[in-house]
């Protein structure tokens, strides 16, 4: 309903054309380009919190996009090597082109991964849809034990992510725990809230208890924080608390300054569409905050 909403041509244009509109842009997405991602990254640094750069840009269908993409994200990792950003830059596979060439999504990966390395920083690879779930984790298992430097999001909606957890677990890198964002059928996915945070509760015992990955809780919710928190003090290893920019900041900062390990993911880029009408789905009362702001001017 809400993504029904938010994709309407009248509602697209406003967030575009209006203030509210920008505004809500604004509170989600660093900025356009890799300067106002770099200062968010800065000014995140400086109150003790990690950042995950995301370049926003889903929708690719050529290996010229492909090969823009990648550019785009090299130059980001250089420029966070050079200005000294503690972080790593999120990836979506479908923007090196696992929506119509797997192979070329597979070589782009390598590749991104070699640059990464070379600068001493990791890449983590979001989870889309579940049309691409088989193929990302098979990609992530090949690439994985080859680089070393990868991660991977595992949503806990779906009915296959514990045995994916189970199968990459002993590759190392870090896992991003997370519920999961996209509209999916029964057939794949729980459908309520309180299955999906008990499928979040049952992965996340079995991660933090695997000491051999580095496990990244990603999540707003209090109650799963919580538990993330006890489940630590058995844990010997680190593991990290994972937010995203501009949702529930000041919990954001009291997490830091308790001394938990906590990485934000920052989108930037011009083709914010898409992740903004998740993070509306997410909390329909974005949506109506919006609205009533546009009444109201
Ligand atoms: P829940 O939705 O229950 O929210 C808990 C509380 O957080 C809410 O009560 C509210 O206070 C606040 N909140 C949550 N979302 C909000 C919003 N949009 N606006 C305002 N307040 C909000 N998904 C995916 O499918 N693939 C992926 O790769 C990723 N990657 C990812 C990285 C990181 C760092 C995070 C934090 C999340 C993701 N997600 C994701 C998104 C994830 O699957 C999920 O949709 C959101 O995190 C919302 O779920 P919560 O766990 O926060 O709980």
């Amino acid at each position: 309903m809400v993504v029904a909403i938010a994709e309407s041509a009248p509602v697209r244009s406003t967030f575009t054309k209006t203030r509210a509109g920008k505004a809500l842009v604004r509170r989600f997405v660093a900025g356009d380009t890799l300067a106002e991602a770099i200062e968010a990254a800065q000014k995140l640094n400086r109150q003790g919190m990690k950042v995950s750069l995301d370049l926003l840009g889903e929708e690719v269908n050529s290996p010229v996009e492909v090969e823009a993409a990648l550019a785009s994200y090299v130059a980001c990792l250089e420029e966070m090597a050079a200005s000294s950003i503690d972080g790593n830059v999120s990836i979506k596979l479908t923007q090196l082109g696992l929506a119509f060439d797997p192979d070329l999504a597979r070589a782009t990966l390598d590749r991104l991964a070699d640059s990464a390395a070379r600068l001493g920083l990791t890449v983590t690879i979001d989870m889309e849809d579940s049309t691409h779930t088989g193929e990302t984790v098979d990609i992530y298992a090949d690439a994985q034990p080859r680089h070393g430097n990868l991660g991977l999001a595992l949503q806990a909606y779906l009915y296959r992510t514990p045995d994916d957890l189970l199968r990459l677990m002993p590759l190392g890198g870090h896992l991003r725990l997370c519920k999961g964002a996209y509209v999916e059928p029964e057939a794949v996915a729980f459908q309520s809230t309180s299955e999906v945070d008990a499928a979040f509760a049952r992965l996340l015992n079995v991660l933090m208890g695997y000491e051999e990955v580095t496990p990244a809780v990603a999540t707003h919710d209090p109650q799963l924080i919580d538990l993330a928190r006890q489940l630590n003090h058995q844990r010997r290893q680190p593991f990290e608390f994972q937010m995203l920019y501009g949702v529930r900041p000041q919990a954001q900062v009291e997490l830091a300054a308790a001394g938990y390990p906590i990485r934000i993911y920052v989108p930037y880029g011009s083709r914010w569409y898409p992740y903004l009408v998740r993070r509306l789905a997410e909390r329909p009362a974005n949506l109506g905050f919006f609205l009533r702001a546009l009444v109201s001017r």
